[in-house]
């Protein structure tokens, strides 16, 4: 069996929604101190709805596929089920991971909960 899945390999290729919005509601930076990854996301939020989503990540095969999945998943669903993404439906999503690389998918659900924790300070607003 190959060791990435067909949808691992074609987020890595072809990544969604990499980049940055510039006026972003919601902004989350999160990294893994034992390989040195970084993964920044960016969140417009409109009426509790992701409406936008774009990440940066300086990473592994298996993170950019996590964040490029992560933010498919979240494109367009309210806070309250974003907030609940986790990051085996993530892995879930991209036909699974090998298990050593779990931990890059965990990358993609903190960085979320991150740019939700930003849009809460600034907002004042619950989630
Ligand atoms: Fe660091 Fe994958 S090896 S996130």
């Amino acid at each position: 069996m190959a060791l990435y899945s067909e949808k691992v390999m074609d987020h890595f290729r072809n990544p969604r929604n990499v980049g940055r919005i510039e006026d972003a509601d919601g902004v989350g930076e999160v990294g893994n101190a034992k390989c040195g990854d970084i993964m920044k996301m960016y969140l417009k939020i409109e009426n509790d709805v992701v409406v936008d989503v774009k990440f940066e990540t300086f990473g592994c095969a298996s993170a950019v596929a996590s964040s490029s999945m992560a933010t498919e998943l979240i494109k367009g669903r309210p806070l309250s089920e974003v907030k609940k993404l986790t990051n085996k439906a993530v892995a879930e999503a991209l036909d699974g991971l090998p298990d050593y690389k779990m931990h890059c998918s965990v990358l993609a659900e903190e960085a979320i909960l991150s740019a939700l924790e930003d849009y809460q300070k600034k907002t004042g607003k619950k989630i």
